[in-house]
């Protein structure tokens, strides 16, 4: 009998970038000895795409350099370069409507803990396109969130692709029937999600997240919040707040690339205000819009 391989070069199929080559994204690969694979020795960004364009792409870059630099790692092209090739992979992918990810990691080499000295790192590049309606049809009922103890380490603040306590919380999330877990440190106050950062409003209307640190990703969601609530003149606090008195607030809400504001509407099965998503992060979300560069809600 003769076997016939399955998987087919589709023309026009979804590519993918790896070590300076454009690939069909079912070939592409890294090598068993990439320091991503054996230590997740590796940094990355998720860039979302709308009507055809990056949202924050230069805030996405600037932490990306950010975190290399908080890892001794070198930039794997220069940063023109390296915008070059996340436009080609828009092009590429026709993606129109969905996520860029890319990764860097510290390369291939014998497996032994010490930082390398010569520096190698790989780029990867992946797009992946998302249809918005799924993502509107969670904004207008808002979302489920539980909270579950934080057991990550204490450099959050560096997007690494070690997140296997991110992934447990997550699905324990998913588990439970609720869409994201929040986590909670070890004197009860919210950290971030595991894929977002966390927000609530007071009864007396005043936003309110948690500051930058290490416990938390800088998102850069969250900084183009913070300039829409300064343009809009909403009151608003950085401020570390407990489970409990999220669950008392008026609104709720996360922030993140992939879902941009996305209303809470249930913490632990606790109702948030009236059980539907808040006017306040409503009109978040729009501003949001225009701020990243998407002009206007999806
Ligand atoms: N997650 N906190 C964590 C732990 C995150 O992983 C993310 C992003 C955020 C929000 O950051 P930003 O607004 O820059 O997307 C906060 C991405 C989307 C992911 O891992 O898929």
């Amino acid at each position: 009998m003769q076997v016939t391989r399955t998987h087919t070069r589709t023309p026009g199929g979804r590519i993918a970038y790896v070590g300076g080559r454009y690939m069909p994204h079912a070939e592409a690969a890294v090598h068993i000895e990439d320091r991503g694979l054996q230590f997740a020795d590796a940094i990355y960004e998720v860039c979302a795409v709308s009507n055809g364009r990056m949202l924050d792409e230069e805030g996405h870059l600037d932490r990306l350099q950010r975190s290399l630099r908080e890892l001794q790692m070198p930039m794997p092209m220069p940063r023109a370069a390296l915008q070059a090739v996340m436009r080609e992979m828009l092009r590429r992918n026709r993606l129109k409507e969905g996520l860029l990810y890319l990764q860097v990691t510290r390369g291939a080499f014998r497996r032994d803990h010490p930082i390398p000295a010569d520096g190698r790192p790989t780029l990867i590049m992946a797009a992946r396109n998302l249809s918005p309606a799924a993502f509107e049809k969670r904004r207008a009922e808002g979302v489920a969130v539980i909270t579950i103890p934080d057991i990550r380490w204490g450099r959050c603040d560096i997007k690494t692709t070690g997140l296997l306590a991110n992934v447990l919380a997550k699905t324990a999330a998913r588990k439970a029937g609720a869409y994201e877990a929040w986590l909670v440190d070890e004197d009860g106050f919210i950290t971030e999600g595991s894929s977002t950062n966390a927000w609530m409003v007071t009864q007396d209307g005043t936003v309110i997240t948690r500051p930058l640190g290490p416990e938390i990703l800088p998102g850069i969601t969250r900084a183009t919040v913070i300039r829409a609530l300064a343009q809009a003149k909403i009151p608003f606090a950085e401020r570390p707040f407990t489970a409990a008195e999220a669950k008392f607030a008026r609104e709720a809400f996360f922030t993140s690339a992939t879902g941009n504001v996305m209303p809470v509407v249930r913490i632990d099965g606790q109702a948030i205000g009236n059980g539907h998503p808040g006017l306040i992060t409503q009109r978040l979300y729009t501003l949001y819009r225009e701020l990243s560069g998407a002009g206007g809600t999806a």
